[in-house]
């Protein structure tokens, strides 16, 4: 949905080194069609460590592209198995694939066949009714190989039919303690927990029962969240610039990408939360607003400046 695309990660890595970032969810048929190549393009110098994310049941298509992604220099391979827009159900993948986890076996063991790169799946605790604990652990027990290191859990059943996926990410209640057990289950798997996590101390707290979080909507609406990571989570010193600073190289990033033909609209949009909560926070988002608008950021960039 254009959310992490290249210029976010861009952001991203102006804040911290050491997050572990996703691409947006890539289609097989995208890729092999040579339709959104673009959302596969990533910044090799600056972007590591990044997953790309793809999407599709095909495996041989899957196959495929994960010896494109691996060729791109991509860090990890990460299978969707948690969308559940209906658009994705009827390409047959997403979250429906919890309920064929013998498929999703098969599409993980094409992907290893072709590239050493580690293959990822990300899924909810379950679909539709089935969000029970021995649901999701015989899932991952149909899924799981020597070679399968990392599963990322949104702690929440996808209905299937009648919610959107908006309300996918509301309504289902989470079940974090699906996750914990699942973690007792299967030790020697490295489980990551997402789903409504709000900050590093929430993080910490979740890290006391699984190897990792992943948080989605909390740093894209105020990236400066995860500006002390580096230090509390991967006891390594953190980047260390400020909001002001961080807006200056990333206004000229844009401008770089704005001289290569890339509207602002495309790169501005990811700042809309630089200064979330803060006093000069909507005269912020609405001077952004402007400088999309009217794609020109000489005349704006002084004051947006001011304003963080
Ligand atoms: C606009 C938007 C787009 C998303 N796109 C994807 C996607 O492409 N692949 C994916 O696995 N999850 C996607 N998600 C779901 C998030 O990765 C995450 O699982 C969900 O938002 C719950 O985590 P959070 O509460 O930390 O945001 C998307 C979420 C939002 C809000």
């Amino acid at each position: 949905m254009q959310c992490t695309d290249v210029h976010d990660r861009f952001l991203f890595r102006l804040i911290t080194k050491k997050a572990f970032l996703y691409t947006e969810m890539v289609t097989t048929n995208a890729i092999i069609h040579g339709k959104c190549l673009n959302q596969l393009k990533f910044n090799n110098k600056i972007e590591h460590p990044v997953a790309v994310q793809l999407g599709g049941s095909e495996p041989d298509d899957l196959a495929e592209c994960a010896k494109i992604c691996s060729s791109l220099g991509y860090d990890e391979i990460n299978l969707n198995v948690g969308c559940p827009s209906e658009r994705v159900q009827k390409g047959s993948f997403g979250a429906c694939l919890m309920e064929d986890p013998y498929l999703v076996n098969e599409c993980i063991q094409a992907m290893q066949e072709v590239t050493s790169i580690p293959i990822t799946v990300k899924c909810r605790i379950g679909v539709n009714k089935r969000d029970d604990q021995d649901f999701l652990n015989n899932f991952v027990r149909k899924i799981f190989n020597s070679k399968f290191k990392t599963l990322i859990v949104h702690a929440r059943v996808a209905i299937l039919k009648g919610l959107t996926p908006r309300q996918n990410r509301q309504i289902p209640p989470l079940k974090y303690e699906n996750v914990y057990q699942l973690k007792k289950e299967f030790p020697e798997l490295e489980i990551v927990i997402n789903g409504g996590i709000k900050n590093i101390e929430e993080s910490l707290i979740h890290l006391e029962k699984v190897d990792g979080v992943m948080l989605g909507r909390t740093p894209y609406d105020n990236p400066m969240i995860v500006s002390d990571i580096d230090s509390r989570l991967f006891n390594e010193v953190d980047i260390g610039s400020d909001r002001k600073t961080i807006l200056k190289e990333y206004l000229d990033y844009c401008r770089d990408q704005n001289n290569h033909g890339e509207p602002y609209s495309r790169t501005l949009k990811h700042v809309f939360g630089l200064n979330r909560g803060l006093k000069n926070a909507k005269a912020f988002r609405s001077l952004i607003l402007e400088t999309m608008q009217k794609n020109n950021l000489e005349v704006t960039q002084s004051d947006l400046v001011s304003l963080v």
